[in-house]
């Protein structure tokens, strides 16, 4: 923790974006030009997709799950895991990923504030449900089997509220230190997170190998791939 300059009562809250498991192999939005099969991302995640064509959105979140189950954590999803354990519950993750990397990589307790890519819910009963499963045709989209609504992914689209937002800023101002990795500051809540920080004094440190958009707003960036620099922060 000497990177990170931790003392024994202070208290860490970890906001993680797409490039912590950009060397997992999962391309990150901004990778991968904002496209998905011609379409933009924007497009597809969001309700305005799932009402014209939910057949669509369900091809899309099908092959995101494929891409996250082939796919493994890293040394930085590990090296946040071992932080966890040294640290317990002076330690907050809030990943704005929907994959399971950071459980797979050992975290036990991880927020994933835009929802998660292996839980669906019913549009109608709204209860998140586990499911590994592909829909990739009209006739297999699924439907609840309690109501017999329609089922969607249980992910926060853009114009949707990310979840659990009173806990996470409850979290930050109970923190000491923030610590961002791999996000391009460009999604809001998230990328506003260092300003709220900063207005309560906290500690703010940014990894990864470009600048974010809000690089100005942190005290000290630490430019390189996360599964260089985090490791570090475990010496
Ligand atoms: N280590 C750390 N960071 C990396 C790495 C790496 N090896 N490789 C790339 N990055 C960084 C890029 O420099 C970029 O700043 O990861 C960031 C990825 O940015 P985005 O693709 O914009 O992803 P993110 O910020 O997580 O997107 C936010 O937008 O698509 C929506 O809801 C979705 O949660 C997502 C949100």
């Amino acid at each position: 923790m000497s990177e990170l300059g931790l003392g024994e009562n202070e208290r860490l809250f970890i906001l993680t974006g797409a490039g912590i498991s950009a060397e997992s192999g999962l391309a990150t939005f901004r990778g991968s030009g904002g496209l998905w099969n011609g379409y933009r991302v924007q497009e597809v995640a969001t309700p305005e997709a799932w009402e014209t064509d939910p057949e669509l959105v369900w091809r899309f979140y099908s092959m995101r799950r494929r891409d996250a189950m082939a796919a493994e954590p890293n040394l930085a999803h590990r090296a946040l895991a071992t932080l966890e354990q040294k640290l317990g519950d002076r330690l907050y993750l809030c990943t704005q990923n929907v994959d399971d990397l950071h459980e797979r990589g050992g975290s036990q307790r991880v927020h994933h504030m835009h929802g998660s890519l292996f839980q669906s819910r019913c549009v109608r009963c709204e209860k998140p449900f586990a499911d590994r499963a592909f829909y990739e045709n009209a006739a297999a989209l699924p439907v609840c089997t309690t109501c017999g609504a329609a089922v969607r992914p249980h992910i926060v689209w853009f114009g949707e509220i990310p979840l659990k937002m009173d806990e996470i800023y409850s979290r930050l101002a109970a923190s000491t230190h923030l610590l961002v990795v791999g996000t391009s500051g460009s999604v809001y809540p998230a990328a506003g997170f260092v300003q709220i920080a900063n207005q309560g004094g906290l500690k703010t440190i940014y990894v990864g190998p470009e600048e974010p958009l809000n690089a100005e707003a942190f005290d000290t960036i630490f430019l390189g791939a996360a599964t260089e620099v985090l490791p570090s922060f475990l010496l």
